[in-house]
């Protein structure tokens, strides 16, 4: 492991150990071309400079610049499943009521009253409405965003009710999700995942999962530092060394497609390479801890001549295929068992595997650069009879609790992300206290920061934009 490949290319250097690729050559369920394929590019190895986590006038130009104009993920379709639903979505000083006006027609209007300005429905709402009626005066709009009513007409001779349609943010949906932009110049959602990308997206079908558990908390640490916590394998086997026994950590793979997408695989059920010859393939059975542990209870199986790897991977198909009364015997191994996780830029982490079917989101503290809000959702596949199960609703953890103490949540997929975020705190406080000005990045294992942070710098580089 700590022997070094020699190589005079930066971002070409891998560690030695087997690579992902070849782990997942070995399945005996293969996985489809976008998982068996790498998108890894070198962009460079200078340090990221701090003050875009410590200045509060970084955090004003990203409102004015970045999040008017970038696709954000605003809620899932099943947020709002029958005409006239709404569920309020806010991003920092920015609000929107994201409504359904028809099977497939999804609006988002700025959550605004067009009279003197009163917000129509209040931040972390949902509901089901046949008009949105402001509280103050009592101008009312339409579901479709037209106008309804003006109170007293007759003193607004100079306001023309035809004209005075809700103004909207454009939607997009994928996989469930419904997408917003404040931006209508911006390029369509296909365009900004790019045809790789959107490939990915398109294949997970997360159009037919539903969210099972959802807990929302406030983390002491700016957005993006908070995000680029998630990035990586590299912390692995010092910040969760339990999950290490059973996790290719530092041999994890790491792609980029264009400018908003990146994801790593990091394949489960082998050995990570910094614990190489400590243990063996039945002490990585028995020490398997997968986001969802729960789902293990009373699955304690024998390795026997196959490989902990394959006999985990059986395991899954087994009961997943019970619980969700399906046939999986197409879906690989890989995406069975392994921890896939994607980034779309800003806002959107999603780990699309089917045993840890997770999205999380990111948005800024609108009243502190130094905050962040944190949510966590699991993505379970709906039922392929009956109704749709509805949304769970979200569980807000004050800052000193544990997300152990969200209720449904696996204790041990908790603990895990107890030690994701009780280092945030220091990160940040560090930054501040820090006599150098930048972060050092690995080439490769690292990659996913830098691309994400080269995102934000596009961004920063346009003209404030208003909505
Ligand atoms: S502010 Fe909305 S009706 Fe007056
Ligand atoms: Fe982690």
């Amino acid at each position: 492991m700590n022997k070094i490949t020699p190589t005079s290319t930066p971002g070409e250097a891998r560690c030695p150990a087997q690579s992902t690729q070849d782990i997942i050559a070995k399945d005996k369920v293969g996985a489809p071309d976008w998982v068996r394929s790498e998108s890894y590019e070198y962009m460079g190895s200078e340090d990221i400079p701090t003050e875009r986590y410590i200045d509060p006038a970084y955090a004003k130009a990203e409102y004015e610049r970045l999040w008017t104009r970038t696709w954000q993920f605003a809620c899932r379709e099943e947020h709002i499943p029958e005409v006239g639903d709404y569920h309020v979505y806010d991003l920092g000083p920015y609000s929107f009521i994201i409504t359904r006006v028809g099977e497939n027609d999804i609006r988002a209007y700025f959550n605004a009253c067009l009279h003197r300005g009163t917000k129509l429905r209040a931040s972390n709402t949902e509901g089901r409405a046949s008009e949105f009626q402001c509280s103050f005066h009592g101008w009312s709009w339409n579901i479709d965003g037209t106008n309804k009513s003006i109170t007293c007409p007759w003193d607004f001779p100079h306001v023309d009710a035809a004209k005075l349609n809700l103004p909207e943010a454009r939607v997009e949906t994928l996989g469930g999700f419904v997408w917003i932009n404040m931006d209508k110049d911006a390029p369509t959602l296909a365009e900004y995942l790019g045809p790789e990308a959107l490939a990915h997206m398109t294949a997970w079908k997360l159009e037919n999962r539903y969210i099972a558990l959802h807990v929302q908390k406030r983390i002491p640490a700016n957005w993006k530092l908070t995000i680029e916590a998630f990035q990586e394998a590299y912390h692995v086997i010092i910040t969760h060394p339990q999950v290490a026994v059973s996790n290719a950590d530092a041999n994890s793979q790491y792609d980029v497609y264009g400018e908003h997408v990146d994801r790593f695989i990091s394949p489960l059920g082998v050995l990570s390479p910094h614990l190489e010859g400590k243990y063996n393939e039945q002490d990585i059975l028995d020490q398997f801890t997968v986001g969802d542990a729960g789902v293990l209870e009373g699955n304690r199986l024998e390795v026997g001549n196959s490989t902990a790897r394959q006999v985990m991977a059986d395991m899954f198909r087994g009961m997943f295929e019970k619980s969700a009364n399906t046939d999986l015997s197409d879906v690989s191994d890989s995406e069975m068992l392994d921890c896939f996780s994607y980034t779309i830029f800003p806002n959107t982490f999603l780990f699309p595997g089917i045993s840890l079917p997770m999205v999380y989101r990111f948005r800024p503290d609108p009243k502190d650069h130094r905050g962040c809000i944190y949510e966590v959702m699991f993505l379970r596949p709906a039922p392929k009879d009956g109704e749709r199960p509805t949304p769970a609703e979200p569980i807000i953890l004050e800052q000193d609790q544990s997300f152990k103490e969200a209720e449904g949540m696996d204790p041990g997929f908790g603990a895990i992300l107890d030690q994701d975020t009780d280092n945030l705190f220091l990160q940040q406080e560090g930054l501040e206290a820090s006599a150098k000005h930048g972060l050092t990045l690995g080439n490769y294992q690292e990659i996913r920061i830098r691309h994400f942070e080269k995102a934000v710098d596009k961004y920063l580089a346009m003209p404030p934009k208003k909505p």
